[in-house]
């Protein structure tokens, strides 16, 4: 079944008021649900109260405090309708569940021998029945009932009384003060360890903020800790949003789907997005954690007080919230840093941010899976927490952002809160904030061709001409869009036309010695123009340009959009070596090398002797030397594109051809700029206590990527620097590092006694136990075979996400070599993995089909095993909605 935006009708009921009481028991949990329902104004008298319900079983349903004859509900597989009621009663229905069965992670489910809940989108069916959409909003008082083994008991809001029971059991009754939607409810029950601090508010009010985890973990709690106090801090200083709780509880948990949820005041997070000290995180960990704690945090106002009206309107919290953890994150990185430095840290954010959106989100919008940031239909909600509807999401903000500038759209965002709080609202009503600002700004203009971004799917290629005229000094740039049809859309027919995009193009350009060109626009003469691209075509003139410039373009990413302009490799390498817009400097080295590998791979395709060109080696040589750089900037500046982003650049995809060309151009670089990487190594050394801040952070990002091209040469010493890096390292990062850098390019025993060693070392330490997996799946050498035998270990389980994904997904989407063996054995290893899955957890079962999104364009040779895999799932009896609707969708809308 197809659910369709379009269909969209308001709930006949209000729900005010629920009472949720649980008597927590692994194999049997009860709960008593009693909700006040008010039939709307205007709604049918006899409309029926359908509520929402799964894997659950009825025990009573009571109205008005008497039973309910049988011949007054009906009861079916999904749902519990309920009717001829008055049009103001008190419905109590009581349930049973069974925490301990659920594999789901869906609903209530134990994990470590603990309780706790996840209902978005759709969880909250599976603890009682209920308007399991998020337009219905209640206030919500919970009590918890368990034995004394599960000490600890929390729900959302303020707790109200705790005592103990006569029969020995716990009590403790929670009040939310804020009316939410059902898929914000949280529980957590069991025995935890707590870190804790108090802070005052922007107002002067004491709050509580808590981080709960396993016992004998809270030594790894303190950075999590202190980045939510800095999340709370930001949104008040940028945003004036306060916290509005007493409490604020932020709970650790190992079996989760995803990264962390939102709940109202009871945040639940993947341990992994917790847990950190230095000699078991990584800096991109730590990192991690920040940014995650903020984005769950910052729910609180986009999300929790505004919330969605439908689930098509997801992207109104996530792409906004990404949009605000993305600014979080650069402006902790900036904190503290001179102007020149901090533009260089906010590049390197932005940089990373770009790197994942064009490895996950641009292969989405070309493929089956297709969609808008705001989808118009959906089988299974689960599929649709995409890169397009978090990552470009975000892009659709920012740009908003870039066309109002801070200060307007933090004057849309406080329009926006004084419209809404409270409410259930759409993207529309997001835009509408926004668009009252822009009006006020230009009176001539409005957002009405920028709403498009919410409508059609795929990402838009803008082409770009410039003319230069020397006579009369004017350079004249041409811009012209075009975004083609994508997944469905192209099932659609002729009379789908989609319509152009208003792209906010922001573009330098520079004289032929670099030099950046001053150029008069919009009344200003500044070094960057924001050009707003609202037709198909259109045309900007630059006066008193004397000769042909050189342009920088899509200057910060200002649009998530493909651009196409034929530089020479020589200007390629001028930008990289002069562009004064960090982004756009980055670009060009990018650009440079996707050429380099892409031509690398089609030599390799045809048989021929691979050879590097010297204008690339050269280019790399100055970014590598350039002093002017801070280490982490020359970390992603060196960083060769990903397998994934040159895929996208590829005709008929070839990984196994992609992944040989990348390894040469790697080691090639390693060979001519040995000494070079070598000085970046020795200098680049952080002694002394670990410290996850940017700078120490960079320096090791650096040095590690100098490490593995070193080694991926086979340069002389190479791998004794490794073996001592690894002997001696102080933090995660550089073990890692050089642990990764002796399996996939390491010879004799030390790769294969070290790695026996560190699991022996961490084996009590899931985290890093998932990482001696993930290194393993994503190795050069890995086969299926080897992904089989590691399948065998006695510490693998496909019931725990973080491990499944830590193999069967590193394999599957990390390992071009092992994956896309020419024999198709690892599709097979794919199909049975997604069988398997989803027999358990369907959600996560259906993120690993979704590996073979794209197979329409790959080789043929690689081609026809993937659609025979995808067919053999497709015809699996039982199949999950989830799956179902991914294997489907990739078979028809390839
Ligand atoms: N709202 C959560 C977040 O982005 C994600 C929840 C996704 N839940 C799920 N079952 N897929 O912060
Ligand atoms: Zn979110």
């Amino acid at each position: 079944i197809t659910v369709y935006r379009k269909d969209y009708q308001p709930y006949p009921y209000d729900i005010p008021e629920v009472a949720l009481a649980f008597d927590l028991a692994p194999d049997a949990t009860e709960v008593r649900c009693t909700m006040q329902v008010q039939r709307k104004p205007g709604a049918s008298a006899d409309a029926a109260l359908v509520l929402d319900g799964e894997d659950l079983e009825l025990v009573s349903v009571g109205v008005n405090g008497a039973p309910l004859p049988a011949d007054s509900y009906r009861l079916s597989e999904h749902s519990l309708a309920l009717y001829g009621l008055p049009a103001s009663a008190t419905v109590e229905i009581v349930s049973r569940c069974k925490p301990s069965a659920n594999s789901t992670l869906m609903g209530l489910y134990v994990s470590g021998g603990n309780f706790f809940t996840q209902c978005e989108a759709e969880g909250f069916r599976r603890i009682t029945w209920f308007a399991d959409r998020p337009d219905v909003m209640s206030r919500y008082r919970v009590t918890l009932r368990a034995q004394p083994e599960y000490p600890v008991l929390l729900s959302n809001g303020n707790l109200l009384a705790s005592r103990q029971l006569p029969d020995g059991r716990n009590e403790v009754e929670w009040e939310d003060p804020f009316p939410k939607p059902c898929y914000l409810f949280a529980l957590v029950a069991g025995n935890l360890t707590h870190r804790e601090t108090t802070v005052k508010t922007a107002s002067g009010r004491d709050v509580l903020l808590q981080v709960y985890s396993d016992p004998g973990s809270e030594s790894k709690t303190e950075w999590a800790l202190d980045s939510l106090v800095r999340a709370l801090r930001w949104d008040e200083s940028r945003f004036g949003l306060e916290l509005d709780l007493d409490r604020f509880m932020v709970v650790a948990v190992h079996d989760f789907n995803m990264g962390a949820m939102e709940n109202k005041g009871l945040n639940i997070f993947n341990a992994a997005y917790v847990l950190a000290d230095a000699d078991t995180a990584t800096d991109a960990n730590y990192e991690g954690i920040e940014s995650v704690i903020g984005h769950e945090y910052f729910h609180n106002w986009t999300g929790n007080r505004v919330t969605c009206r439908d689930w098509f309107q997801l992207s109104l919290k996530e792409g906004l919230t990404v949009f605000r953890d993305q600014e979080f994150s650069a402006d902790m990185m900036a904190q503290g840093m001179d102007a020149a430095e901090a533009a260089s840290a906010r590049a390197v954010k932005r940089i990373d941010d770009v790197v994942a959106l064009r490895a996950a989100q641009f292969p989405e919008d070309a493929g089956p899976m297709a969609h808008p940031i705001r989808p118009e239909s959906y089988q299974e909600i689960g599929n649709f927490y995409t890169a397009t509807v978090y990552e470009k999401g975000a892009e659709v903000i920012r740009m908003q952002h870039t066309l109002l500038g801070e200060e307007g759209f933090r004057a849309g965002m406080d329009e926006y809160f004084r419209r809404h709080d409270g409410q259930a609202v759409t993207c529309d009503d997001f835009v509408a904030a926004m668009e009252s600002v822009y009006v006020r700004q230009h009176p001539d203009r409005d957002l009405s061709v920028f709403r498009r971004w919410y409508r059609q799917a795929g990402t838009p290629r803008v082409t770009v001409k410039l003319d230069h005229d020397a006579a009369t000094r004017r350079c004249t740039v041409t811009l012209t869009q075009e975004c083609p049809l994508v997944g469905v859309e192209k099932k659609a027919g002729a009379d789908y036309v989609k319509a152009p995009y208003h792209i906010p193009f922001s573009i330098g350009l520079l004289d032929q010695r670099g030099q950046a060109l001053p150029l008069r626009h919009a009344g200003e003469t500044k070094e960057t123009a924001l050009l707003e691209l609202t037709q198909q075509s259109q045309q900007w003139v630059f006066e008193d340009i004397a000769e042909r410039p050189v342009p920088s373009l899509l200057r910060d990413f200002s649009a998530p959009v493909i651009v196409d302009y034929g530089w020479t490799n020589e200007e390629l390498a001028l930008l990289s070596a002069h562009d004064s817009n960090p982004f756009a400097r980055w670009e060009a080295g990018q650009e440079f090398a996707t050429r380099q590998i892409l031509a690398l791979a089609e030599a390799r395709q045809a048989g021929k002797t691979l050879h590097a060109d010297a204008a690339f080696i050269e280019t790399w040589h100055a970014l590598l030397t350039d002093p002017a750089l801070d280490a982490a900037y020359r970390a992603r500046a060196l960083a060769l594109p990903s397998e994934k982003t040159l895929a996208e650049r590829m005709q008929q995809v070839d990984p196994p051809a992609l992944a040989v060309a990348r390894d040469f151009l790697r080691a090639e670089l390693g060979r001519q700029l040995a000494a070079e990487f070598r000085q970046a190594f020795e200098t680049n050394q952080t002694p002394g206590e670990y410290s996850p801040a940017p700078v120490p952070a960079g320096k090791r990002a650096l040095k590690n990527l100098a490490l593995s091209h070193l080694m991926a040469a086979g340069e002389l010493d190479a791998q004794r620097l490794a073996e001592q890096q690894y002997d001696k390292a102080g933090n995660m990062t550089d073990s890692m590092a050089a642990l990764s850098a002796l399996i996939n390019f390491g010879q004799g025993d030390f790769p294969q006694t070290a790695l026996a060693a560190f699991y022996d070392k961490w084996r009590d330490n899931a985290l890093v136990v998932d990482k001696w997996f993930a290194l393993q799946a994503a190795a050069r050498s890995t086969t299926v075979q080897t992904a089989r035998e590691l399948m065998q270990h006695p510490a693998f389980t496909l019931r725990n996400p973080n491990r499944a994904r830590a193999l069967i997904f590193q394999f599957c989407l990390n390992n071009a070599r092992g994956m896309h063996h020419p024999d198709g054995t690892g599709y097979a290893f794919w199909a049975e993995q997604v069988l398997s899955l989803d027999a358990l957890n369907p959600e996560i079962a259906a993120r690993l089909a979704r590996a073979l999104d794209n197979w329409s364009r790959f080789v043929p040779a690689l081609r026809t095993p993937m659609q025979a895999a995808l067919q053999r799932v497709r015809a699996h009896e039982g199949l999950s909605r989830n799956v179902q609707e991914i294997v489907s969708k990739a078979l028809e809308f390839a």
